[in-house]
């Protein structure tokens, strides 16, 4: 059965209508490993939130099994791959995903548990991609 998860491209869309959801989705993010923070300390993060926030659509739409985004995709894990620019030990990816989603509960004034826990199994498609290639 497929899922084209248009449900997550609206809480997605409700979240970016809602001030500062990446912004606060780094806050998060960087606070919630030690290792984390670090891994940003040359980042400019003006650039950093519009790849990210660019990210977050391609993955929502790698979940829903659109091939268009294979190639995005594949560039993404490249990036955290061992030999990427910026590896990503796949450990870390489970503090990514309660990062999002605790930004997302924050965010989405339409958020409910159900809907949270669409969020983290489709979530968990891209993170399984990045770390099968890591
Ligand atoms: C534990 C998880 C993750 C960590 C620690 C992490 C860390 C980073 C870091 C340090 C950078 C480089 C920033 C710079 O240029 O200074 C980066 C870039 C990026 N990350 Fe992640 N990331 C994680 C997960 C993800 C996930 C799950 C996605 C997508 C859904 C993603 C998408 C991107 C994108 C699009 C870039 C920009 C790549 C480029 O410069 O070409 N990251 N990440």
């Amino acid at each position: 059965m497929t899922d084209n998860y248009d449900d997550l491209q609206a809480s997605y869309g409700r979240c970016l209508r809602a001030n500062g959801f990446i912004e606060r989705f780094y806050e998060i993010f960087l606070a919630s490993h030690a290792d984390i923070a670090p891994m940003f300390e040359k980042t400019d993060f003006r650039q950093q939130r519009l790849a990210l926030r660019r990210g977050i659509s391609i993955a929502i739409s790698h979940a829903a099994g659109t091939a268009m985004v294979r190639r995005s995709v594949g560039e993404m894990a490249q990036v955290h791959s061992r030999s990427g620019r910026t590896p990503v030990r796949p450990s870390l990816y489970a503090h990514w995903i309660d990062s999002l989603i605790a930004a997302v509960r924050e965010k989405d004034p339409q958020a409910n548990p159900a809907l949270l826990e669409r969020w983290r199994r489709a979530m968990g498609v891209v993170v399984e991609s990045f770390s099968g290639s890591y």
